[in-house]
């Protein structure tokens, strides 16, 4: 049992996520019977980590310089010659599809006189400046030099692109500007054998959204890593969702949050029954008919789950049929380091959150659905830019998704206008909710890793990581 007195044990009233899965309908997967749970200590973080200019430039140096970062899905790169545009702060890299099977990154920066090559992704033949006309192939060997008798002086040997590193998984192009880095799969550690049930690859981009919202980056990630303001900022969602019976698990460069749907809120002042459940979470009105009805004694989370099989029949078949209500009906967001989240099981949302270029008092909030798909990949979606004063809800892809994202686009440039003027430091709310902030603050952490709630030790638990360790970070990551 836990015991409240020690730091990061005490827990909410109501049934813990371990019991929930219990009362599956279907066998669970042993990556959700995984708990890892970390007390990461309680100490306030100062307010300039969000708005000084002197830390965003911190971060551009030891944090987008060093770290493995997604940069695009295979699929925007699907022919020999699509590229990318990616940029993170003042950095921009062009990711090109340079060969068959072949990724490279670039610098996107013209050797000759220093202009961005790439102004917006697209398909080309060469990458050629647009200034004075030098241009180079796809591999980033030097191609063509206009009045190349007034350059003796340049070798071409020594005139290639710069690169950085470049790894996959899951669909997922990464790079890294660090030539020292360790590989990628070093990086990720355990998170594809989290991921090896939930076939990310072989989905597509359904819908891309990218919103420009007034707060730091990390402000913007962290009202989409826990779910402690749901009571406050989406008290319509208290009937059918287990905020704070949430489990919250570290491991070394990721971290998850799973919080239950289909079940009702502690927090809630009223019992709601099954029916009240299920007609919550499916948005519908008291004077409206459900359109998925429960039978006798079923409870809401097996309905619901039960309409999501079939809506996934008809691409994946009847493999559907050994999913558990869990994979279906949780919101399972995991977190890579720094700002990467894709959710787990068979929801379609991955966020990435970055600085709005190279201002740190705004961020990008991209909102990916990646859908199953059967035959053909369908071409990618394309995507729909949203400025700082625009409502989620103009994205339809979005759908019921967009009022809610809207709730907490009311609280994020607010909270950077208080964190400019009134607070001294940031507040963890809980050791719980700390932790799941905490753990995009720092990659690594110290201090003792507590028993979990059965009372077993770090080693006693079981981890699906079989090889390996994932490496330190650098120093300059935990500024
Ligand atoms: S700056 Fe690119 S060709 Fe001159
Ligand atoms: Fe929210």
């Amino acid at each position: 049992m836990p015991d409240p007195a020690r730091p990061g044990q005490a827990r909410s009233s109501g049934i813990t996520y371990q019991q929930l899965l219990d009362t599956d309908t279907k066998p669970v997967p042993e990556v959700l019977r995984l708990e890892s749970p970390q007390y990461l200590g309680d100490e306030d973080i100062a307010n300039s980590r969000y708005t000084s200019r002197d830390w965003h430039e911190r971060e551009v140096e030891r944090l987008w310089k060093r770290v493995w970062q997604f940069a695009c899905r295979e699929e925007q790169i699907q022919h020999v010659g699509s590229y990318v545009v990616y940029d993170i702060a003042n950095l921009s890299f062009i990711v090109m599809r340079s060969a068959p099977g072949e990724i490279k990154a670039f610098y996107n920066a013209c050797l000759h006189r220093g202009r961005q090559l790439k102004d917006v992704s697209g398909r080309c033949s060469e990458m050629r400046c647009p200034f004075h006309g030098f241009s180079w192939k796809l591999d980033g060997t030097l191609g063509h030099v206009p009045a190349r008798w007034d350059f003796e002086h340049v070798d071409d040997s020594q005139w290639s692109l710069p690169e950085v590193k470049v790894g996959t998984w899951g669909g997922f192009v990464f790079i890294n500007p660090d030539p020292n880095c360790v590989p990628l799969e070093e990086f990720l550690g355990g998170l594809p054998e989290h991921f090896a049930r939930w076939d990310m690859e072989g989905r597509y981009i359904q819908g891309h959204v990218c919103k420009v919202v007034r707060a730091n980056w990390k402000v913007v990630q962290e009202a989409f890593c826990e779910s402690y303001h749901v009571g406050g900022t989406h008290p319509q969602a208290l009937p059918y969702l287990g905020d704070v019976n949430s489990q919250v698990d570290i491991w070394d460069t990721f971290s998850r949050i799973i919080t239950p749907g289909g079940t009702a809120s502690p927090l809630l002042g009223w019992d709601p029954t099954e029916e009240d459940i299920l007609r919550y979470m499916l948005d519908i009105r008291v004077d409206e008919e459900t359109f998925v009805s429960l039978a006798p004694g079923q409870k809401a989370r097996a309905a619901s789950a039960a309409a999501a099989r079939e809506r996934w029949r008809p691409v994946v078949g009847d493999l559907v049929d050994e999913w558990s209500d869990a994979e279906f009906i949780d919101n399972i967001d995991y977190t890579l380091f720094p700002n990467f989240h894709p959710w787990g099981a068979y929801n379609r949302i991955v966020y990435r959150f970055r600085p709005n270029g190279d201002d740190h008092t705004t961020a990008l909030h991209e909102i990916f659905l990646l859908a199953p798909f059967s035959g053909e990949r369908p071409l990618p979606a394309k995507t729909t830019y949203l400025g700082p004063d625009d409502s989620y809800t103009e994205a339809a892809e979005l759908g019921m998704l967009g009022k809610v994202f809207d709730q907490d686009g009311f609280n994020m440039p607010m909270v950077q206008k208080g964190l400019t003027q009134t607070c001294a430091t940031v507040r963890p709310s809980t050791a719980c909710w700390w932790a799941s902030v905490a753990a995009v603050h720092q990659h690594r952490h110290g201090g003792r890793r507590p028993a979990d709630r059965r009372g077993r030790q770090p080693a006693q638990r079981r981890v699906l990581r079989t090889s390996g360790t994932t490496p330190a970070a650098p120093a300059a990551w935990r500024c």
